[in-house]
């Protein structure tokens, strides 16, 4: 049936600043295509503090809203949008668990990340949520 077909989707993926600080792009891209995910769209931007706020808008009423702004504004981010079968879900399992904690051996948080703020990488939690985040940091004519 339908939910076990693989879709190809795209899902929107940020290098956070710590990520970037750490000289990890190369070493997160690679995961991305070592898994099958092609990469459809890239850029590196510095996020002026209104534009993490409005990425970030669904959690303003949240505690750490004010903290997380701050961070992915602090340094340039690499965005990037990957393509490929059933992209949302593989991009969260190669990131691992919010919390570097309790992320799986082998995922991204794991490996790179040190806490629940600055957690190394951004993905999209659902094909509608990733439509919506593509085009809050890409044209129609930046996606190939
Ligand atoms: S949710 O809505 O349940 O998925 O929320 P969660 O995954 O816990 O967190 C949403 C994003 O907020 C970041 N976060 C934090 N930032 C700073 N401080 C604290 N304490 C904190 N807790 C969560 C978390 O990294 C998520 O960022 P994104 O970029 O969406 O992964």
């Amino acid at each position: 049936d339908d939910k076990h077909n693989m879709a190809v989707e795209r899902t929107l993926s940020i290098i956070k600043p710590d990520g970037v600080e750490k000289n990890k792009i190369g070493n997160i891209l690679a995961r991305f295509e070592s898994a099958g995910l092609r990469i459809a769209a890239l850029k590196m931007a510095h996020l002026s503090r209104a534009e993490a706020e409005g990425f970030y808008y669904v959690h303003k009423a949240r505690p750490f809203f004010g903290e997380l702004t701050e961070f992915m504004s602090r340094g340039p981010v690499v965005i990037s949008v990957l393509e490929g079968a059933d992209a949302v879900a593989k991009n969260r399992e190669l990131m691992g668990a919010t919390d570097p904690a309790k992320a799986a051996p082998g995922t991204i948080r794991k490996d790179l990340a040190t806490s629940v703020g600055e957690n190394t990488v951004h993905g999209s939690d659902s094909a509608e949520n990733a439509a919506w985040e593509i085009a809050y940091f890409f044209a129609g004519s930046e996606l190939t």
